[in-house]
């Protein structure tokens, strides 16, 4: 049996995938006993959570089960379970390739690993089990015992949007929303553990649609952020990741709430009218530049950071310089940009990719260098200001220093005591780096 052994846990891609591993780890907490080793060849199961966004993501699968393949050899009853987004859309395709897979599971059913666990182990067999069975998921995880000052909570799943180069809705299926008691009650527990932050995760976190117990209303977004501001000992809220379409302005009201922390990840995809239609985003550039505008007047000093897909099969030189445009324009303080990867059964990948790869790369690395430009700027605006920092933990550079978050989301580096985890504190900026900023009390 596998009581009281070790597990080792993997997670490769977005927040939602650390989220299903955390979840992942307190399951096998409670119902095995179990305890973590950050060494594989330790481990009595492996698990490895996946990404199938881009290409090289799917690549790094198979180099990692390569891996583990070696260590199963050496030790037989050692137990590999392969989740996330490849599992969901390789599946049966996956159990062929690697033969050595004991169990595969998606990102809607992780929450029934101990029952494949269970078959697996006293039957013999290979489960696999990548359905969507709606959102029962939450119905069967433990309580959240995190004691972190931050913690993500997932308020709904999936994607509903079908962007032609997307594969998300496909290997997690529609969006599916949590009910708003369940929620409240999980940001409760979390608060009355220590947390003083909450991010809001979802693939598109602002499509939020939950019902509410009392009277079966439909609650949006916008009041779950009012609910949970009103529960104690929560004094910051972010929410990750955001479509435009529905950043509606009863959102943007919502940032005159002063718990609703001053960033924003609203993905833009590209600055070309012409791209952003082929892509099915269903917005045009002006209307993005116009939400943006609006929530600045709101708050001035907002963080807005976006992602970019670069060589959109298609893409001209004019549609390329209109996403330089737009980022000059709006002045991103940081982004994310990927070159272009075509996804099997995406709509996007029966287009002709016109574009060579030499092209492609130098229009990522002047996309790049734009916006580290503005990235750099923005920070070391922030030298000889005073922040109001919630102080995280340990930094993971510098062990004798602490670490923590400006409202902004901007990364604080100081010297100070550890008594002060957990506190909201001014902190002065005296220096700023590529991705983080120095900082004294
Ligand atoms: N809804 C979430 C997840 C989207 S995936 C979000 O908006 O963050 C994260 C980013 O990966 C997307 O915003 C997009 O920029 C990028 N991406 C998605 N599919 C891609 C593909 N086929 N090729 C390159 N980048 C892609
Ligand atoms: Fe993907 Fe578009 Fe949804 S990028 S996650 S299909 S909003």
């Amino acid at each position: 049996m596998i009581d009281n052994k070790k597990y080792f846990i993997k997670t490769q891609g977005c927040q939602m995938n650390v989220y299903d591993s955390d979840k992942i780890s307190d399951l096998l907490v409670h119902h095995y006993s179990m305890t973590r080793t950050e060494d594989p060849d330790d481990a009595d199961i492996l698990i490895l959570n996946t990404c199938s966004i881009r290409e090289k993501a799917q690549e790094k699968v198979f180099s990692e089960l390569g891996r583990w393949k070696k260590i199963k050899q050496a030790r037989p009853g050692t137990l590999i379970a392969v989740g996330g987004c490849v599992a969901s859309q390789e599946g049966r395709a996956l159990k062929q390739r690697a033969t050595f897979v004991d169990i595969i599971f998606g990102p809607q059913t992780l929450h029934r690993l101990p029952k494949m666990i269970d078959e697996s182990i006293s039957k013999n067999t290979k489960p696999i089990d990548i359905s969507f069975p709606l959102i029962e998921k939450f119905d069967f995880l433990p309580r959240s015992t995190s004691s972190d000052v931050s913690a993500y909570v997932s308020i709904m799943e999936g994607c509903s949007k079908y962007c032609t180069f997307c594969v998300v809705p496909y290997t997690r299926g529609e969006e599916v929303s949590r009910p708003l008691d369940e929620i409240l009650f999980e940001v409760s527990n979390l608060a009355s553990n220590g947390v003083r932050e909450i991010i809001l995760l979802g693939q598109n976190v602002n499509a939020y649609k939950g019902i509410r117990n009392r009277d079966k209303r439909s609650i949006n977004f916008s009041e779950l952020i009012r609910y949970i501001s009103k529960i104690d000992g929560i004094d910051r809220i972010r929410h990750t990741t955001s479509h435009p379409i529905d950043f509606t302005d009863e959102l943007i009201e919502e940032y005159n709430n002063s718990k609703l922390c001053s960033n924003l990840h609203l993905p833009v995809q590209s600055g070309s009218d012409l791209i952003l239609s082929k892509m099915k985003r269903k917005h045009t550039a002006l209307e993005y530049k116009n939400m943006i505008k609006k929530v600045r007047n709101v708050r001035p000093d907002i963080s807005i950071t976006s992602d970019f897909i670069i060589g959109y099969p298609g893409e001209s030189n004019e549609c390329f310089e209109e996403t330089l445009d737009l980022i000059e324009q709006i002045g991103f303080d940081d982004g994310y940009s990927f070159i272009y990867s075509k996804r099997p059964g995406t709509p996007a990948s029966s287009e002709p990719d016109n574009i060579s790869m030499s092209e492609k790369k130098k229009r990522l690395s002047l996309v790049q260098d734009l916006i580290r430009a503005n990235s750099e700027k923005y920070l070391s605006k922030l030298v000889g200001t005073s922040q109001e920092v919630l102080i995280e933990g340990t930094s993971k550079t510098d062990p004798m220093k602490l670490f923590g978050r400006t409202f902004t989301n901007k990364i604080v580096n100081f010297s100070g005591s550890t008594d002060l985890i957990g506190q909201i504190i001014d902190v002065k900026i005296i220096g700023s780096n590529r991705n983080s900023l120095d900082g004294a009390l």
